[in-house]
């Protein structure tokens, strides 16, 4: 299968990685194209601006591009324009194009109350960044070749330490009243990318991808420290938490055949603490 990663940072090159391994041909696309490991292919480019020339023999594109901001503007450049000037360039170009992966977010969803999140579940995004979000993912099932969004909590993973580093400093607060959190280990997404962009059939129009358990942050928080040997974090206000309060389910995902290395956050964060795995940079 000849792949196009669209925007290779971290998830997007550990895609790329374990696509090659799997014998797939991977050209990656990004700014900063010389940072990109061989045995990825790296196409240099600001989007959405002009295109370096593009191999005419895609099959499949995975879009992991990230706004460079969190203002509306930069999220319509990365997740509507700079995915729609790609596909567009390849469709027009004759490309045997067959699958779109996307990478979406939990964040399409407005729930607060604690309550289960499916794919089912309306989208209701509480902020004009999680309307462009939804307004991608309807974009890209909109076009000729069929599409899957995959619609990810928080990703964690090596170098990817913002609870840890909160909790080193001292930082860190227990919030009162708790919310839930849903997180998904770096490697577990690029899995879930690759899982997506080679199932067969037609796949569903999104997934879910977090990992097996929903948890509340004050727990995360309190077994991090515990790892960390640094005192539980006091109970106290904490700002609201842009991720809502939802338990999500990966059900959807888990029934077509993929499933975490890290089912929860104790095994995925242990990882991380014991070095294992790089961040990409
Ligand atoms: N972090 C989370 O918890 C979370 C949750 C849900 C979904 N996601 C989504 O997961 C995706 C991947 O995240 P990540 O952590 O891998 O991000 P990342 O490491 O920041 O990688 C983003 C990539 O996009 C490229 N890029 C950005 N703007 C570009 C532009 N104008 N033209 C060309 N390339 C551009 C960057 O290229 P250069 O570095 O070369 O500039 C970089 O390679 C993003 O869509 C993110 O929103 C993340």
């Amino acid at each position: 299968m000849n792949v196009l990663v669209v925007g290779s940072g971290d998830l997007g090159t550990e895609f790329g990685l374990r696509a090659s391994r799997a014998g797939h041909r991977v050209h990656a696309l990004r700014r900063r194209a010389h940072l990109l490991p061989a045995p990825l292919v790296g196409l240099a480019a600001e989007l959405p601006g002009p295109l370096p020339d593009l191999p005419t023999d895609i099959e499949v594109v995975v879009i992991t591009i990230a706004a460079d901001g969190r203002d509306e503007a930069a999220y319509r450049r990365a997740y509507l324009e700079a995915p729609a000037r790609v596909l567009d360039a390849l469709e027009d170009a004759g490309a045997p194009l067959r699958r779109v992966v996307f990478t979406s977010s939990t964040a399409v969803y407005g729930v607060e109350d604690g309550s289960e999140v499916t794919e089912g579940t309306p989208t209701a995004p509480t902020r004009a960044t999680g309307e462009v979000i939804v307004a991608a993912e309807v974009a890209v099932a909109a076009r000729r070749v069929p599409a899957v969004s995959l619609r990810l909590g928080g990703v964690y993973g090596p170098g990817r330490e913002r609870l840890l580093r909160r909790l080193r400093a001292g930082e860190a607060v227990l919030p009162e009243p708790d919310v839930h959190t849903n997180r998904i280990h770096r490697d577990d997404a690029a899995e879930a990318l690759l899982h997506l962009a080679t199932l067969p059939g037609v796949p569903a129009a999104c997934y879910l991808g977090v990992d097996d358990e929903p948890a509340l942050l004050g727990e995360v928080l309190s077994f991090l420290a515990g790892e960390l040997g640094v005192p539980v974090p006091p109970r106290g206000h904490a700002p609201r938490s842009r991720g809502g309060d939802k338990r999500c389910s990966n059900a959807r995902l888990r029934a077509t055949g993929w499933a975490p290395t890290y089912p929860s956050f104790r095994e995925g964060y242990r990882a991380v603490l014991a070095g294992e795995g790089v961040r990409h940079p």
